[in-house]
């Protein structure tokens, strides 16, 4: 039985789908940012004021191992740059159906709202514009990373994590 992990920008609803979809499916559920906060007693925003960006993505490439060595199948929600990464995108595609959360960058930004203070990637810049950049420089990373994607603009919840559910089917694990 393989993981489902949960890819895609801030705001796609990674960690919301994916606590829902582990109900349905009762699995765990793991957040790779709550991994790396809890590795290091630290906050997100603090590990990047702190340490810079380069180390949280090294203690985010440990979390995405940490969780995709698990024997249990779990529901993992990955924060929305690990798979920039080389590494995370081979561990999560050998070891997970990997299912990307897409939405526009008008509906990530309103999603966001006042949630973006605590996102170091975004807090001094237009909510709006960089999530339009990011998504831009990270399609082909979500693209080649993912085994399905779904599209969340304007769904609720529930009919997301069917789709997702559905997905994880049809990986056929
Ligand atoms: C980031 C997304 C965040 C968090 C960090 C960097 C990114 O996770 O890992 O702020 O590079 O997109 P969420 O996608 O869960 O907000």
């Amino acid at each position: 039985m393989k993981h489902l992990a949960l890819i895609g920008l801030m705001g796609a609803g990674k960690s919301t789908v994916g606590r829902a979809a582990a109900a349905r499916l009762q699995r765990p559920f793991v957040d790779t940012d709550e991994l790396v906060e809890a590795s290091t007693g630290k906050r997100v925003a603090e590990i990047f004021a702190e340490h810079g960006e380069a180390k949280f993505r090294e203690l985010e490439r440990v979390a995405v191992a940490d969780a995709c060595a698990s024997p249990e199948p779990l529901v993992i929600a990955c924060g929305g740059g690990a798979a920039i990464d080389a590494d995370n995108r081979n561990r999560l595609r050998s070891s997970a159906c990997v299912v990307w959360l897409r939405a526009s960058p008008d509906v990530l930004a309103a999603r966001l709202g006042t949630g973006t203070s605590d996102r170091p990637l975004l807090r001094s810049r237009d909510p709006r514009e960089e999530l339009g950049r990011l998504a831009a420089l990270r399609q082909g990373a979500y693209e080649s990373t993912a085994h399905a994607t779904v599209d969340t603009d304007g769904r609720d919840i529930d009919d997301v994590v069917t789709d997702v559910v559905e997905e994880l089917e049809r990986c056929g694990v």
